[in-house]
């Protein structure tokens, strides 16, 4: 690649930022990337030194690059791994994660969905009709919850970048769904049995991410949950890729100015939304009303036959799904 000159040393450049108007060699890539990720805890009173952190990873660059960072930036922080049971996907991710902290002497802590609950995301899929994304989305959202509140961790952090982000932001302006649009901050503060949740890489892009992965030596699973292919989320990155690649910066305009400008007017309606709380009957977390959703979907999918991955996917999925296994 030669892509002249860093901006700051004027040394030979790693990475061109078109939205930085700028390219960048590695030391000063890296420094870029941590006054980004600094900045956002700031702005929006993301952590303290003090804080319990507790860093959901799948073992993709994203949440790797985010233990990494707020490890570098002085922060206490422990990882969680969720096995979702998706085929070779899962045991191979958890590979990437465990090594990450072993590596680091970090700990781990992890939680397999068919040892400790007894289902997987493909069986929930089938045994709930939900599609396997949303499964997949609630039950790693009550394990978020649930074992940072056990375990006495006061912030969850998660790995959702700027693409991600504003691709959902796309998704829930489309349809203007207020309830959602609501809460789609990059901090939800903490209430009563749940932890604060913040998303610390909301000013970097997947392409920034990856790259911290590749200067700072990082290994991560390169590969797409086989779940996702195809779904609207990917579809929504691509089209604002298409608008960036027009006018670089337009995505980070989208997503920053909806957070600073937008999201006050929506905070009213958040509110409302958290209230009224009751208590499940089975698992004693919070939840509107006597059995949480999650222990609906354990109940009804751990009584069912395991599922295999490929029996849920869509064709077009379930065909590159199988040609990488041939390949591997
Ligand atoms: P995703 O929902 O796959 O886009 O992932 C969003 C964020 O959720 C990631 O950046 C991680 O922080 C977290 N995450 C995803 N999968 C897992 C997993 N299996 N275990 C723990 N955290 C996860
Ligand atoms: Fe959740 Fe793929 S990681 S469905
Ligand atoms: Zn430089
Ligand atoms: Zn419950």
């Amino acid at each position: 690649m030669n892509y002249s000159k860093c901006r700051v040393c004027k040394e030979p450049a790693i990475i061109d930022l078109p939205r930085h108007n700028a390219n960048f060699c590695g030391e000063h890539f890296i420094q870029l990337c941590r006054r980004q990720v600094e900045k956002a805890i700031k702005d929006h009173r993301m952590l303290d030194p003090k804080d319990r952190i507790l860093v959901a990873v799948s073992g993709g660059k994203d949440s790797l690059a985010v233990w990494d960072l707020l490890i570098e930036l002085g922060y206490q922080a422990d990882g969680l791994y969720i096995g979702l049971g998706i085929g070779d996907y899962s045991p191979t991710s958890e590979g990437y994660a465990q090594r990450f902290a072993d590596q680091r002497g970090l700990k781990l802590i992890t939680v397999d969905l068919r040892q400790d609950f007894g289902y997987d995301i493909p069986t929930a899929s089938r045994a709930t009709g939900r599609v396997p994304c949303s499964a997949c989305g609630l039950s790693k959202r009550h394990l978020f919850d649930s074992v940072a509140m056990e375990n006495g961790y006061e912030v969850v952090v998660t790995g959702h970048n700027l693409d991600d982000e504003a691709a959902v932001l796309f998704g829930n302006t489309l349809r203007w769904d207020i309830d959602y649009l609501a809460r789609q901050l990059p901090v939800l503060p903490a209430t009563p049995g749940f932890p604060k949740k913040v998303k610390p890489l909301v000013r970097l892009t997947e392409r920034e991410t990856a790259a911290w992965c590749v200067v700072r030596g990082i290994d991560y699973l390169l590969d797409e949950c086989p779940m996702a292919l195809g779904n609207r989320h990917l579809a929504h990155k691509n089209t604002l890729n298409e608008v960036e690649r027009q006018s670089p910066g337009a995505k980070a305009l989208f997503y920053l100015n909806f957070v600073e400008k937008m999201a006050p007017l929506l905070a009213s309606h958040g509110q409302e939304m958290v209230d009224g709380l009751g208590t499940c009957d089975s698992c004693g977390r919070p939840t509107t009303g006597t059995t949480c959703a999650f222990c609906r979907v354990v109940a009804t999918s751990s009584a069912h036959e395991p599922v295999p991955v490929e029996l849920v996917l869509s064709k077009k999925a379930r065909a590159a799904y199988l040609s990488d296994r041939q390949e591997t």
